[in-house]
């Protein structure tokens, strides 16, 4: 057993519910606290030296901690694509420069653009580039990512990203939640239309993720100009049969989608941007997880998810980056949710929620994002007295330490 300690604070989000709206009353702060950790688990969490008293006895090993830190549980990224070749930043002055969707495509940019650098990409390069951005995300205190396909569109391609996906997993002490995204567009070389393309999916690329464990969850891309609500419904009940989980990109731009998800009881739907108020309550009062995607917000100049009115209405509110080449470049999750906090007035317990036990739910993964005795032992520390400071710096006070499994890995 390891004492690891003492934390100026500890933030435990221990007793926060799954759902719904919170205050900053109900959130736990352990001063001078103290980890107890036991293969890799929380066994216990508390005072620092009432901890080293009580096992004093049993042979535990003593990691100090030095100077003033907060503690807070590891923060989980639950919506990303960074298997990715090229850049679009092309794309991104364009936008800024008035240009349309349709005039970004045509010009060469827009998801297409990302299917070929990526197609085209070794996967050596592919390789190097997804594992210095999940050293990034872990810079900021990410120790699980969840990262999509979604930029191969054909069985080989798919295929490779979900491979080089899961050779990462073997390079990487964070977790990674590999998901099915063949159904981010029909691709332009495709002969056939959408329910073609969706078919091809599920009898040409599904079986083979399925086979060879590249993924457990499928998503799609339901709007106007990917795939079409009754379409998809179809699609994500068939993945459904074939024993997957789903997760869907809802109502980004056009409401009506985050009732599919909530209808074939997708994990979660994520964006939310356009969610119209008739539908809040449908979400909020399901287990889909509604995500807040304000990395793509930012990145596109659209408004935010209404997490606010999504919280009040009960809903289960996690908060991811959507890091991606095209509509949310930058990845700094902590930035992201800080901001949407300012602009939708969330409290610091419901970021905190919504980047931890939340998010972490959305993936399956109910093992972590608390500190609490049982929980997998991920840990981080930022070098201040206040653990307000964290969203307060807006993501430029930089993570300390970063613990996984009980383990100091930065
Ligand atoms: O989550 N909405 C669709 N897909 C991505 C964007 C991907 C891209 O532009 O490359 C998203 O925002
Ligand atoms: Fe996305």
């Amino acid at each position: 057993m390891k004492l690891i300690g003492p934390f100026k604070q500890l933030v435990t989000l221990a007793n926060l519910p799954l759902r719904g709206k919170l205050s900053d009353e109900q959130l736990e702060v352990i001063l001078d606290g103290g980890i107890l950790i036991k293969g890799g688990k929380i066994q216990k969490i508390g005072n620092f030296n009432e901890l080293k008293l009580e096992y004093q006895n049993q042979n535990i090993e003593i990691e100090n901690i030095d100077g003033e830190q907060v503690g807070f549980p590891a923060f989980v990224d639950s919506h990303t694509h960074i298997c990715f070749g090229g850049n679009r930043a092309n794309d991104f002055a364009m936008r800024n420069a008035g240009k349309t969707y349709l005039e970004i495509a045509e010009s060469g940019g827009g998801i297409w653009s990302s299917v070929q650098h990526t197609r085209s990409a070794s996967e050596e390069e592919l390789l190097t580039t997804l594992l210095q951005r999940i050293d990034f995300l872990i810079s900021l205190g990410i120790t699980t990512v969840e990262i999509k396909s979604g930029y191969g569109l054909d069985v080989d391609n798919e295929l490779k990203m979900l491979r080089i996906i899961k050779k990462a997993q073997g390079q990487t002490r964070a977790t990674l939640v590999p998901t099915s995204l063949a159904a981010h567009l029909k691709p332009k070389d495709f002969k056939g239309d959408n329910q073609d393309y969706l078919h091809y999916i599920l009898t040409d690329i599904l079986p083979i993720v399925k086979q060879e464990n590249l993924a457990r969850r499928v998503d799609i891309f339901i709007e106007k100009s990917a795939f079409q609500i009754e379409e998809s419904k179809l699609f994500l009940l068939k993945t459904k049969d074939l024993g997957f989980e789903i997760t869907v990109h809802a109502d980004q731009f056009t409401p009506g989608s985050s009732r599919v998800a909530v209808e074939v009881g997708a994990k979660s739907a994520d964006h939310l941007e356009a969610t119209i108020d008739e539908d809040i309550d449908f979400i909020a009062t399901s287990n889909t997880v509604a995500t807040a995607l304000p990395g793509a917000s930012l990145g596109l100049g659209e408004k935010f998810t209404p997490a606010r009115k999504l919280l009040d209405a009960g809903a289960i509110v996690a908060i991811a980056s959507d890091w991606n080449p095209g509509s949310a470049p930058m990845g700094n999750l902590i930035t992201q949710a800080s901001i949407l906090a300012t602009y939708e007035k969330l409290t610091t317990a419901e970021v905190l929620a919504g980047i931890t036990f939340r998010s972490a739910y959305a993936l399956g993964l109910e093992d972590r994002g608390k500190l609490e005795a049982g929980y997998k032992a991920d840990f981080i520390t930022f070098k201040t007295n206040n653990f307000q400071n964290v969203l307060y710096h807006q993501g430029s006070l930089k993570a300390e330490n970063i613990y996984i499994d009980g383990n100091k890995i930065m």
